[in-house]
């Protein structure tokens, strides 16, 4: 990735592995999974984006660490043995598999109610947070990514509908995906934003039959094993692939009305990592 993604990145991550300090079993539990891997392609996008505008402070920091939280809790619950009963994540075994299931649950509680607490002290600090708060909330809601989680464990080992997989993918992952752009840019780039997350799950599906595990941090085909509603399973890899190809032609014809940006080569190059990435 770019210099100016892995600079926001290691700025981003000094400021988050200073967040959670206690010395108790749930802290050391929120950490391990917070902490070392992951991305952070959320809270970089919504950095990035911040920073092309020239607008971006410290305070946005603390806003990028509450959808990282979100993000986070929401792959602790993923990989818990009731739902996708996954062993690896980031890299690492996961959170249940190191802490056991009571205390996965509980540091996936925490970290969401934690990005609360700490989305309201900034609201405290500067109130112009409210609208990305609000949305930050529902787009994570039982009307956002929960309803997407839930529809997704319901429609294992089901016939995969074209309007069911796209439900499914709007809801558990185009959401939080599209939110830092919105967050940061406003609704001018909503459509587009959702496109790129969709595409951001449809790379996730072919990962799982296609990546390396070593590369990816997850284990590889469980998607084919559960049942999952996929694109993959509506429409077949080869489809998918096309599919996607012609998505990612879509959103970088759509994101040049935002070619005038100093940073806008560094921002392409990041919306292209999404869709072309390997891992
Ligand atoms: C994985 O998200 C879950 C999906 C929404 C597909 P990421 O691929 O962003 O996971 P990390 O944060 O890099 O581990
Ligand atoms: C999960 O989708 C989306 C979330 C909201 C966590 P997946 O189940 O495909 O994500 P991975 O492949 O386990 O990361
Ligand atoms: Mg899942
Ligand atoms: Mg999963
Ligand atoms: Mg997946």
């Amino acid at each position: 990735m770019n210099n100016l993604y892995n600079h926001l990145m290691d700025e981003f991550n000094t400021r988050i592995s200073n967040l959670i300090k206690e010395e108790t079993t749930i802290a050391e539990a929120m950490n391990y999974s917070l902490l070392n891997g992951g991305k952070r392609i959320r809270p970089v996008i919504y950095l990035m984006i911040k920073d092309m505008l020239g607008e971006l402070k410290e305070s946005d920091y603390k806003f990028a660490m509450s959808i990282e939280m979100i993000h986070t809790y929401s792959l602790i619950h993923d990989d818990l043995p009731s739902m996708d009963n996954d062993d690896y994540r980031r890299g690492k075994a996961s959170n249940h598999k190191v802490y056991g299931e009571a205390m996965a649950i509980l540091a996936g509680d925490a970290l969401l109610n934690y990005a609360y607490e700490n989305l309201f002290h900034l609201l405290k600090e500067d109130s112009s947070y409210i609208d990305s708060a609000m949305l930050l909330a529902n787009y994570s809601s039982h009307t956002g990514m929960i309803y997407g989680q839930s529809l997704d464990v319901l429609h294992e080992n089901k016939e995969a509908h074209k309007e069911i997989v796209e439900e499914i993918v709007l809801n558990k992952t185009s959401k939080l995906l599209a939110l830092p752009f919105i967050c940061a840019f406003g609704n001018d780039i909503k459509e587009t934003a959702f496109k790129i997350g969709r595409a951001f799950q449809i790379k996730d599906d072919i990962l799982d039959v296609e990546g390396e595990s070593e590369k990816i941090g997850k284990t590889i085909g469980k998607d084919e094993k559960s049942g999952k509603s996929t694109y993959i399973r509506t429409y077949g890899i080869k489809n998918t692939k096309i599919y996607l190809s012609k998505l990612r032609d879509e959103i970088i014809s759509e994101l040049k009305r935002y070619r005038s940006y100093d940073k806008y080569e560094e921002f392409i190059q990041v919306v292209e990592f999404i869709i072309d990435r390997d891992y």
